[in-house]
């Protein structure tokens, strides 16, 4: 496999960039006055204006050669179809097979993918409308609450994420929380005010071998046994979202309770199937399904759209025209929603996890740079806290603004407030303000300097009519697929997460030396052997 630096493609953009990094974006709008309609695509209900970025028709020109160099079509059928395209797992990755719709088939490595996935969902939302209706009822009769999700990495932010932005869909009484971190006082704290009778634990976890999960979910089995008094509220109380049965049953979770899914679904990649149970049950079937439909309409434009409209593709090459020909290091993601508090986090797994990778799929290293750092906050508290490095900084943070035409409820005109900002925002970080305009106004010639704005800095603005189960699905599809073009690009496995392991098994080596009374002999390193000690003395008992 030839390394995508040494194509002409990326030659010819490396030349065309050195050509258009003087030229401010307030020039290449005055040189273009179509450019924003041209710029403009629309997928699904997801409506992109990208003419805020530092490109022409030319670089897209040369950003698409450089996606069909890569093979981009191609790897883009290899995976709808299946293919092991995660080598060093040798897997296929299909979850895009989760939101197929009903009656259309898919059959990989002799698994009827569709009928399995069909199944599980029309179990969970069997299950849920249980839950929802009161027939499930807990232990001693009464019907369930809350529901506390305990699982962590993709087996947690999916759907806490989604059941935070979708919260007002949630329309049968029963709250979600969310346990994830080993630290007790997650678990301490989520359990304090709970009334044990109405509440339902679903363990979630892939592997259902997570040293966080299973320990918390230990704790919460011995809350509630305590609580109720008897062993035999537990299978009540508990159901499990996993592939492995054997380790649910081991851990006493009937398994005609458990919700299953298979290798081929990512962690990152897995809540609009079953580890979107806790969601399902806040929400209901008919939203969940709601929602794949969204992920659908999205995986259908990325399937078929010509890159030069493609939504996801466009979105992906502007990544990689900033990380490997601007030397831009991160991507901010900044919701105009409170309700999508938790989205950068989501997309920090997804996407980091994904592409944080320095080998290429055939395990030579990569040339070029992999992985923006993905990372943000909801305006417009954004704004009174880290947008001033974005505005004046010395750094180039491309960002995407996500906004919603309708709230779910407004008040006093604070929606119409909410969206001035966001697009306010765009414009002054494209167009800034010189010294002149600045000068103008008024201000002292000491000041001026202080008070320019450079500008020239690019974002992508991403309207939609209203946050609803469906455009959750297809934000979120659109950042899937986002980086799959970037691993595409990069030649890497954006499906595997090695680098995650050794730190797990370190701590496990590491736990004994912790709380054994002998003076710790296997440190790793000196530094960490004197943190040990350090450790111990602090430690009360
Ligand atoms: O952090 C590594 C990881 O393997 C993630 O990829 C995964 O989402 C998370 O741990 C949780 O894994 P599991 O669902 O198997 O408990």
């Amino acid at each position: 496999m030839a390394d995508i630096t040494e194509a002409p493609e990326w030659s010819a953009l490396a030349e065309h960039q050195a050509a258009l990094a003087t030229r401010h974006l307030r020039d290449l709008f005055a040189d273009d006055p179509g450019r924003v309609g041209r710029m403009t695509v629309t997928a699904g209900d997801l409506h992109l204006d990208y003419s805020k970025h530092r490109v022409t028709g030319e670089t897209l020109g040369l950003l698409v050669a450089l996606a069909e160099r890569a093979g981009l079509r191609e790897r883009i059928a290899a995976m709808f179809s299946g293919e092991h395209i995660n080598v060093s797992e040798d897997r296929a990755v299909l979850h895009t097979a989760l939101r197929l719709p009903p009656g259309e088939a898919l059959t990989v490595d002799g698994q009827d993918v569709a009928g399995d996935v069909h199944a599980v969902l029309d179990k969970m939302a069997e299950f849920s409308g249980r839950v929802r209706s009161g027939e499930w009822t807990g232990f001693t009769g009464k019907p369930i609450r809350t529901v506390v999700n305990i699982g962590i990495g993709g087996s947690d932010l999916g759907p806490a994420m989604a059941y935070e932005a979708l919260r007002d869909f949630a329309d049968a009484g029963i709250a979600c929380r969310f346990v994830s971190n080993i630290d007790p006082a997650d678990i301490v704290g989520t359990l304090a005010d709970l009334d044990p009778e109405r509440t339902l634990f679903v363990i979630s976890s892939k592997t259902f071998g997570t040293l966080e999960t299973l320990t918390n979910a230990k704790v919460a089995r011995q809350w509630l046994v305590e609580r109720l008094g008897d062993d035999k509220a537990v299978s009540r109380h508990f159901v499990a979202v996993s592939t492995n049965a054997e380790r649910v049953a081991d851990f006493g979770i009937d398994t005609g309770n458990m919700f299953g899914f298979w290798d081929w679904v990512g962690g990152r990649y897995s809540f609009d199937g079953a580890i979107g149970l806790s969601l399902m049950i806040a929400i209901g079937g008919e939203a969940f399904r709601e929602m794949l439909a969204g992920f659908r309409e999205i995986d259908e434009h990325f399937r078929t759209a010509p890159f030069e409209a493609n939504m996801p593709v466009l979105m992906g090459l502007l990544g990689v025209w900033y990380t490997d020909f601007f030397g831009a290091q991160t991507r901010a993601v900044l919701p105009y929603s409170q309700r999508l508090s938790r989205f950068p986090a989501y997309l920090q797994q997804l996407t980091m996890e994904s592409n944080g990778k320095s080998v290429r799929a055939d395990g030579a290293p990569v040339v070029a740079q992999t992985g923006e750092i993905f990372w943000g906050e909801p305006g417009t508290n954004g704004q009174h806290a880290f947008y001033q490095l974005l505005h004046q900084g010395t750094r180039l943070v491309p960002a995407d603004f996500i906004g919603f035409a309708e709230p779910f409820a407004d008040r006093e005109g604070m929606h119409d407030l909410l969206t001035a900002n966001l697009l306010a925002q765009t414009s002054a970080l494209a167009f800034g303000k010189t010294a002149e305009e600045i000068a103008a106004e008024g201000a002292p010639a000491a000041v001026v300097p202080h008070k320019v704005m450079p500008g020239n800095r690019p974002t992508s603005t991403i309207l939609v009519p209203r946050l609803t189960p469906k455009t959750l699905g297809e934000l979120v599809a659109l950042y899937e697929h986002i980086v799959f073009v970037e691993g595409t690009i990069w030649g890497i496995d954006s499906f595997d997460q090695w680098g995650v392991e050794l730190g797990k098994v370190m701590a496990m080596d590491l736990a004994p030396a912790l709380t054994s009374a002998e003076p710790p002999s296997e440190a790793p390193d000196p530094s960490t052997a004197a943190l040990v000690r350090t450790y111990r003395e602090w430690r009360r008992r």
